[in-house]
């Protein structure tokens, strides 16, 4: 069998792209990056995928009329490669819902916070600001309402109360980097599928997102240690 084919579309550092690119090179999951899609050329995420040899497209949103012409281009650039799975890293741009349909369960992403809990921008500080003792980063199906689409994995992380903003989010980035590899992974496996709105886990429908302890590293499926990874 052939390497699975995923693309990748960001808009900034690309640290996620980058623990993807290291997974990927040290053999854990089956998976070639046929290409890297961003919208703003000055990102750096840019040169850590022609480090890698990975051909990158600049399609600039600015130079398009309306989302939906963006997205066509975006689409048109996507569909050249034919990916099993397209993966957003950081891409800071609201999908039309024609995008997300045309590629329903093949189009996840990763979002710095405990979902449903803030969706959008500022997560951090927004965690803080609420007095919450917990925080984290979710992996998640991209459906058409924004940051809402059915989680796979989370990573939880505490709260301490010397945390303030910039510390929580290079904490919270530093879990990202290990769950959505992990979360990518099962999904080339298809031991993860979207099914009916839901995440489907070896077989089984989430009844709430698999978690994973950041000390620890035990994984938690459907309040049972998964022993399998
Ligand atoms: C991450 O925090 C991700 O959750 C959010 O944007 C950031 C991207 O970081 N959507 P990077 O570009 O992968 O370094």
């Amino acid at each position: 069998n052939d390497p699975a084919k995923i693309v990748v579309l960001i808009s900034g550092s690309g640290s996620n792209l980058q623990a993807l690119i290291d997974t990927i090179a040290a053999g854990s999951i089956d998976a070639q990056i046929v290409g890297v899609i961003c919208n703003n050329a000055q990102a750096y995420g840019l040169k850590r995928a022609k480090s890698a040899n990975i051909p990158t497209h600049i399609i600039k949103h600015s130079e398009f009329a309306s989302r939906e012409q963006f997205d066509h281009a975006l689409i048109s650039c996507i569909d050249q490669y034919q990916p099993h799975l397209i993966i957003l890293a950081g891409f800071l741009r609201i999908l039309s819902s024609q995008f997300v349909q045309y590629y329903l369960g093949r189009l996840v992403n990763i979002h710095p916070s405990l979902l449903p809990k803030y969706p959008g921008l500022n997560t951090h500080r927004r965690a803080l600001e609420a007095g919450d003792t917990q925080h984290g980063a979710s992996v998640h199906y991209v459906t058409e309402n924004l940051d809402a689409g059915p989680v796979i994995l989370q990573a939880v992380i505490s709260i301490l109360t010397d945390d303030n903003e910039q510390r929580l989010a290079q904490k919270t980035l530093t879990q990202e980097h290990r769950i959505y590899p992990l979360a990518v992974k099962w999904v080339i496996e298809q031991r993860v599928k979207l099914r009916q709105n839901k995440v489907e886990f070896d077989g089984s429908i989430l009844t709430t997102p698999v978690q994973i302890d950041p000390v620890s590293g035990n994984i938690t499926v459907n309040n049972k240690t998964l022993t399998e990874t």
